[in-house]
């Protein structure tokens, strides 16, 4: 008798194995080992005979660029490069509840008016869809709705003579293809299923939005796999208790990946925020010690963020260090710096770092800012209300000049603040004070230190 043609497939990094096993091997996973029927037989050489020759061409050629196709959502059209490609496949992904489907809906009903689109739920039956449409004030808006999950039906539909110009499935993990015989969701289902739909795609020209869940390690669910098939990937983010979103680009093959846009979720959907800085600082409490303003730079717009540090004698053996929104490798750096290069003892406390409003900091240009929150709430001194600070810290204890410190420097006089605290700003002498705000340069991080000493000054009012 013919042996069984099965193979296990890890659900989790799509690695194929011969037997099953608790653990795969290739990513640690436990229990994520799936049967799966084995493709029908393993290819063969090719030997030389029957190869079609390809047409090499220039890199120069004249390429048709089909116009982009902007949403009209500012902020969604600035994370995907400016508007949506033809032809492109995106995937969106995000925690359940975030909003990726109100965001795709509004975005698709924005559309609608001077192009056709289809808005594919396998997820939610057409009368959710309908109440949410209502209830978005979106119910007139000309969208082509349809509660679909087999990949085969849908494929037929966007090949038929009016296929639409952009589609949205909601979500890949529901998708099936009715000639494998895993369960939806899996592995193989979900990469089979994505790989037919980017072809058609691909072949008709239609923008393709793709909703991936994401699994409690944060992954797009199941597969990597998938992320190499598209062209963009976006992540949803956001904190649960907030209602800011944050839509972050992870990969684009037509733009940067550095832009964030910022939404705001309201009764009646996802509303832009187009600027951030006051959205961040609105809850903002003036002269307390251990809070502190940084003013950062994500993609090509400044983001100003209140950081708060709170420094309290630890009762454990091990002090806590407790990082929300920063990263946590960094905040040792600075902790260490702090107190081999400028005496400062922090190392038997507990220490909390909160980037305020759900935002998550990746650059090291918040490393100064962070040190002046952490100084402050050891000293109980505060950092003048009207000063913002960015630098990045060097391990000598050097604060090494970072990018963008215009654009910085310019957002935070436009919000009112007079003072920053910063690297300095070699060869530039003469351009000091050309931003309206004054400018404090420090060399070391143990410039920042007096300033913690002398008395503060009375807080400013913001202009
Ligand atoms: P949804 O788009 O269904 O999330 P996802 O598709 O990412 O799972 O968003 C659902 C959440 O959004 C839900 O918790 C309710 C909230 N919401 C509002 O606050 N206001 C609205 O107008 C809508 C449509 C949803
Ligand atoms: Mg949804």
């Amino acid at each position: 008798m013919a042996r069984p043609n099965t193979r296990y497939v890890c659900q989790a990094c799509g690695a194929s194995h011969p037997k099953w096993g608790g653990k795969c091997d290739a990513c640690g996973e436990w229990n994520s080992l799936v049967e799966e029927a084995a493709p029908e037989s393993a290819p063969k050489g090719l030997g030389r005979a029957g190869g079609r020759r390809i047409d090499f061409v220039d890199l120069k050629g004249v390429t048709e660029q089909a116009p982009r196709r902007m949403t009209g959502i500012t902020e969604f059209d600035r994370v995907c490069g400016g508007g949506l490609v033809p032809g492109s496949a995106l995937l969106i992904g995000g925690d359940p509840g975030i909003g990726k489907s109100t965001l795709l809906l509004q975005a698709v009903c924005r559309l609608a008016g001077s192009m056709r689109c289809a808005y594919v739920s396998g997820e939610e039956a057409i009368d959710q869809v309908r109440l949410r449409a209502a209830r978005l004030g979106l119910r007139s808006a000309p969208v082509a709705l349809a509660a679909a999950t087999s990949v085969r039906d849908i494929v037929a539909s966007l090949d038929a003579g009016d296929a639409p110009d952009v589609c949205v499935i909601d979500s890949i993990q529901t998708m099936y293809v009715d000639t494998l015989d895993s369960a939806p969701g899996t592995v193989a289902q979900v990469r089979a299923s994505a790989q037919e739909l980017i072809r058609v795609s691909k072949r008709r020209g239609i923008v393709l939005l793709l909703v991936g869940h994401v699994t409690k390690e944060g992954t797009i669910a199941g597969p990597r796999v998938l992320e190499h098939m598209v062209d963009t990937v976006l992540y949803f983010e956001g904190e649960r208790g907030h209602q800011f979103r944050i839509m972050r680009a992870v990969k684009n093959r037509f733009g940067p990946t550095d832009e964030i846009g910022v939404f705001e979720m309201t009764d009646t959907g996802l509303t832009e925020v187009s600027n951030p800085s006051e959205l961040f600082l609105a809850e903002r409490r003036g002269d307390v010690s251990g809070a502190c303003v940084f003013a950062g730079v994500e993609g090509t717009r400044p983001v100003l963020v209140e950081i708060q540090a709170l420094v309290a004698p630890s009762s454990l053996g091990t002090p806590r260090r407790a990082v929300v929104g920063w990263d946590n490798g960094r905040l040792a750096m600075v902790l260490a710096v702090l107190e081999a290069r400028c005496g400062v003892a922090i190392g038997a406390n507990d220490v909390y770092l909160n980037v305020a409003g759900g935002l998550r900091i990746g650059e090291p240009a918040a490393d100064l800012a962070v040190a002046a929150a952490l100084v402050s709430s050891l000293t109980g001194e505060p950092v003048p209300a009207d000063t913002v600070v960015f630098g990045e810290i060097g391990l000598s204890g050097e604060i090494r000049a970072v990018s963008q410190t215009d654009l910085r420097l310019k957002e935070a006089a436009k919000l009112g603040f007079a003072k920053s605290l910063m690297p300095p700003r070699r060869g530039r002498a003469g351009a000091k004070g050309d931003q309206g705000i004054r400018q404090v340069e420090l060399a070391h991080l143990e410039d920042l230190l007096p300033l913690f000493q002398e008395t503060t000054p009375a807080p400013r009012g913001r202009t």
